[in-house]
């Protein structure tokens, strides 16, 4: 045990999937996974309060969602409580800035950054691997979160490698105003035939930090079960790639997120072509090293 904090900060990054391939369904229900995610500087926020009865509280400047175990931030509490005996309770309010339903992990942030927050506000002392393995049961992409940065994920998501990028990568984000349904996507992917895309190139141009190789390797292959879904997602996307200003683009996760990789001295010349487009709102984002982090208290983010 260590001794508990009274008000914890967290801030919960968004990620980008340079890279997705499906290898196959699973007996779970779950798609066995091979995927390249980006943590990027477009964060929720999250202020935890240990409390002494046992409830967890959770209030949301998002009114769409729900405050009870119908959000993964309190089914992360209860999953860390479940695992260490812990009976505290806590009040968690959670600052919505990542879309939803975007395919930017914004939910799965904010559970890895709820585990790190109730570890330091309830004094577990969990260490990394601990906290990985809670992270696995509550959701595909939540244990990506606790060290963010660059990694390749498999199994459901939740098997994190971490890779070494040379230098930092600029993109631009545009998010139409629509979410899809992760479940509803998945549902959507056809029979898998057995061509498989690789992901060599895109690891060695981020390894060279190469971006024109880089452009050439972004792949996902959820777009077409997506574009089936929402066929003006292909046409952002089109349209995207016809400015000519992109190294690449591509869909994050299940959509309906679609980004372009920037060249770094264009990337306010790329934000105000995608912003031209008027298919959503658009975000200028960066390549960030880590995942959630708590902050000194009184501090802000962008
Ligand atoms: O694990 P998570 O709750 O984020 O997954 C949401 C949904 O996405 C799952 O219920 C499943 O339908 C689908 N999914 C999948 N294979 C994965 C990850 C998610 O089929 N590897």
């Amino acid at each position: 045990m260590k001794t508990p904090c009274s008000l914890i900060a967290v801030r919960c990054p968004a990620k980008l999937n340079l890279f997705l391939e499906v290898l196959g369904r699973r007996a779970d229900g779950y798609h066995e996974l091979d995927t390249v995610m980006q943590a990027v500087d477009l964060y929720d926020e999250l202020l935890v309060t240990p409390l002494d009865g046992e409830g967890v509280w959770l209030s949301c400047s998002e009114p769409s969602l729900p405050t009870d175990e119908g959000n993964v931030v309190v089914r992360a509490a209860l999953a860390l409580r479940e695992r260490t005996g812990c009976r505290r309770g806590a009040r968690v309010a959670l600052t919505k800035r990542i879309p939803m339903q975007a395919g930017l992990g914004g939910g799965s942030s904010d559970a890895a950054g709820t585990l790190v927050g109730l570890n330091a506000a309830w004094g577990l002392g969990l260490t990394a691997r601990e906290l990985c393995e809670v992270a696995a049961a509550v959701g595909s992409d939540v244990a990506f979160f606790l060290g963010g940065g660059t990694a390749r994920c498999t199994g459901r998501g939740e098997r994190v490698e971490p890779l070494d990028v040379k230098g930092g990568f600029h993109y631009v984000l545009v998010c139409p105003p629509f979410g899809v349904s992760t479940r509803e996507a998945y549902g959507r992917l056809g029979a898998l035939t057995s061509g498989r895309a690789s992901a060599s190139i895109l690891l060695g141009s981020l390894a060279a930090g190469s971006i024109e190789e880089a452009g050439l390797g972004l792949f996902n292959r959820l777009e077409d079960a997506t574009f089936a879904l929402r066929p003006e997602l292909r046409a952002v996307k089109e349209r995207m790639a016809h400015t000519g200003v992109f190294a690449g683009v591509c869909m994050t996760g299940s959509g309906s997120g679609i980004f372009g990789l920037c060249r770094p001295d264009e990337w306010e010349r790329s934000r105000e072509a995608a912003a031209g487009l008027r298919a959503g709102r658009v975000f200028a984002v960066r390549s960030i090293l880590r995942g959630v982090e708590r902050r000194p208290e009184g501090r802000t983010t962008k």
